[in-house]
């Protein structure tokens, strides 16, 4: 027992629990999963999966992706990436959901599949149904031979290396990693990107490894924030454009390593209802970095503070405006609004993961989890 006790002490790294550590190897991980693909001096993307299927991608008429849990959220941010970019259309669906409801699926379609695991039973079935369908199936997977590896016509993988900790973590920012090199070379491909353009995002990739690690910064900040809410029974986490998926990723930290209800929520739809539920009792986290709809979440803060609820905003450093009205700041550095998510969830994997653990919580092995979904 002793010996196991010393190889799970050297596997962590020197931290007290796998998910820090995967937390922290975040700006390594990244890097690992853009090394021979992002090749910006030469202002190339490469990624032989796409080179070799580009065709099925510039004549889709859409594309979708399933996935579950934090790797859905990834899929969401990636609807914003690539409709926004690289203009194809995208829809997001539950593996889950997708795989029952009788889906219209062509072979004009390309099913992007996204799994950490690339064992997770829904997300298998999906693709198996979408394949029968006709689809093109392009895997985003982090275990390599995986069967959702095995099964696509192609795909990437995110090269994280191995991720112990239940609540994923490297997993989500390498996929968005992934999603993100995909949607730039779409978009050079499509003639969409001017080269100065793409040049400008090429490089501002490669600042983002650098920029996780200022972000990890915050941490010792974030450890007194997560002791004064650690004993919240509710929480809420907003967000808008490319960050709105951040939030539903954030709540899904908390819930499951700390058993918190949490919720997330695209900032404008408080006033829809969630906004009865607001008074100094409901810690309310806001992700309020400058670029994207910046004005409108100041003002959805403005909404909450006047109902006492308490705010933690996630801002862009050097932000003075929201620091006079959030009850906390946590800053993380200015990049491009379609990168921001791989910053702002930073904050939030390292609040839930304080929480937890102030809360006496197994961290890494969350009560009734498992780490990869292998049955239904
Ligand atoms: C996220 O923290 C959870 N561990 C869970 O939601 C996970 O993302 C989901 O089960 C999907 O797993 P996969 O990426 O291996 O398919």
């Amino acid at each position: 027992l002793e010996l196991q006790m010393n190889l799970e002490e050297i596997e962590k790294g020197g931290y007290d629990h796998f998910m820090l550590k995967e937390i922290y190897e975040q700006p390594r991980a990244i890097k690992d999963t853009y090394r021979g693909r992002l090749l910006a001096d030469q202002g190339l993307i490469r990624m032989a999966g796409i080179d070799l299927n580009m065709e099925k991608f510039l004549n889709a008429n859409r594309i979708i992706i399933v996935a579950c849990g934090t790797s859905w959220h990834a899929g969401l941010v990636a609807e914003y990436i690539f409709e926004d970019l690289a203009r194809i259309p995208v829809e997001v669906e539950y593996a889950s959901e997708f795989r029952y409801r009788n889906p219209v699926i062509t072979d004009k379609d390309v099913l992007i599949a996204i799994s950490q695991s690339g064992e997770t039973a829904d997300t298998l079935a999906a693709i198996k149904l979408a394949k029968e369908k006709g689809a093109f199936v392009f895997g985003v997977c982090n275990v390599v031979g995986s069967s959702i590896a095995r099964e696509s016509d192609a795909g990437a993988y995110t090269h994280a290396g191995p991720e112990i900790g239940v609540a994923s973590t490297k997993a989500f920012t390498t996929q968005i990693t992934v999603l993100t090199l995909m949607a730039l070379k779409l978009a050079k491909a499509k003639g969409v990107f001017s080269e100065s353009r793409y040049h400008e995002y090429l490089c501002e990739l490669e600042t983002i490894p650098g920029k996780v690690e200022k972000s990890l910064e915050s941490n010792t900040l974030i450890e007194i924030i997560a002791d004064v809410y650690k004993d919240s029974t509710n929480c809420l986490y907003l967000g808008r454009g490319y960050n709105f998926p951040v939030a539903l990723e954030g709540a899904l930290k908390l819930k499951e390593i700390s058993y918190i209800h949490a919720e997330g929520y695209p900032a404008a739809e408080m006033k829809h209802g969630p906004i009865a539920l607001i008074d100094e009792h409901m810690p309310v986290f806001v992700i309020a970095t400058k670029k994207g709809h910046y004005e409108k979440v100041v003002s959805n803060i403005q909404e909450i503070k006047s109902r006492k609820g308490k705010i933690i905003a996630i801002v862009t450093e050097g932000d003075e405006q929201v620091k006079d009205l959030a009850d906390h700041v946590i800053e993380v550095p200015e990049t491009l609004e379609s990168l921001t998510p791989l910053l702002t969830t930073i904050p939030l994997q390292l609040i839930s993961y304080h929480i937890a653990v102030m809360r006496g919580c197994n961290v890494d092995q969350p009560r009734n989890l498992a780490k990869s979904v292998t049955v239904e």
